[in-house]
């Protein structure tokens, strides 16, 4: 069953099935409408609610707020119509925008532990599959469960590689780790801002958890183009333990191949052994040296992660502009 949704105020329409989310049903008839995080915690995909019924999806989703409810404020990614529909854009928010169909059947060829609940899952296209080294696909793991992974490896044309941690009650981390290669399945990609700005200057990445995925793949990409920064690059990756470190090798060895770059991980448990620091990315943060108004940063990680460190740096006084993030958890 469908229904018809208009957007307010420029009357553009679109039908939106009962088992698809706002965000996808406009993407699917060739409109973009505002969004970031694609699973409900940036806010960026808010719309007012101005005529019908909606189910929303993830109820616990970090981006509803109490106000929401009595304001008729929805988020398109969780929100799913019920009825004919009209929703208003904010006024400060761009018109859609339309775009290809970025939707594709992929299949999982390879399966890789690299720490406790943590793997790789490494998924070949059967159309080109471009992105830039930082965005992220979002995959439908089962109807209705739909969950944004950034990439790790480089783009060639063809295979997108997800690091995720399987989290006991996460719906969307456990479908993806009960996937075993051969399986298949529709992602949607790319998606996300958070790429590599080759401008000179000093550059800090901080990596918590899974969020090493888009850092590597951007600390890669500056690595194998040779990207002068002319200033001193930090890349910082923290987690609670050293065994949940995942893939930290790999990325110390893309920071060895990036001129002028210097590695540290932290750890909250477990400090002192193989060189790594006590602390979380806050910490590591604290113990940088770096000019707030000319030093950029590239942040990924926990959404609680990601909040921190940013709320450091703008007490800090780094203009929002030099924060590139990604936080997906
Ligand atoms: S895109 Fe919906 S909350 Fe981020």
């Amino acid at each position: 069953m469908s229904h018809t949704v208009t957007i307010e105020p420029d009357g553009s329409r679109f039908a939106a099935r009962e088992d698809e989310t706002l965000l996808q049903a406009a993407r699917r008839a060739g409109l973009v409408l505002p969004h970031e995080c694609g699973w409900g915690s940036c806010s960026t995909c808010k719309v007012t609610l101005v005529a019908g019924e909606t189910e929303l999806l993830f109820p616990a989703a970090p981006a509803i707020s109490p106000r929401d409810a009595r304001t008729g404020r929805i988020l398109a990614c969780q929100s799913m119509a019920r009825s004919d529909l009209t929703i208003r854009l904010s006024p400060a928010a761009p018109p859609p925008l339309a775009v290809p169909d970025r939707e594709q059947r992929a299949e999982l060829v390879t399966v890789e532990e690299l720490a406790p609940e943590i793997r790789r899952f490494t998924f070949r296209t059967e159309a080109e599959a471009a992105f830039l080294p930082g965005q992220y696909a979002i995959l439908h793991l089962a109807p209705g469960l739909r969950r944004a992974y950034s990439m790790c490896n480089l783009p060639d044309g063809e295979t997108l590689q997800f690091i995720s941690k399987r989290y006991p009650g996460g719906a969307g981390s456990t479908a993806l780790a009960a996937l075993d290669p051969g399986a298949e399945l529709v992602l949607e990609a790319p998606f996300g801002t958070c790429t590599l700005a080759r401008r000179p200057g000093r550059k800090l990445f901080v990596a918590g958890g899974t969020g090493i995925s888009p850092i590597l793949a951007l600390v890669r990409e500056a690595g194998r183009d040779r990207v002068d920064f002319a200033a001193p690059v930090d890349v910082i990756y923290s987690a609670r333990r050293a065994e949940d470190l995942a893939a930290g090798d790999e990325l110390a060895l893309a920071v060895a191949a990036l001129p002028g770059a210097t590695y540290r991980a932290y750890v909250e448990e477990g400090a002192g052994v193989s060189g790594l620091s006590a602390g979380r990315a806050t910490d590591a943060v604290a113990a940088s040296d770096f000019d707030p108004q000319a030093a950029e940063f590239y942040v990924a990680g926990p959404p609680v992660m990601v909040a921190a460190v940013k709320a450091q740096l703008k007490e800090a006084g780094v203009p929002i502009t030099r924060v590139h993030y990604d936080s997906f958890g």
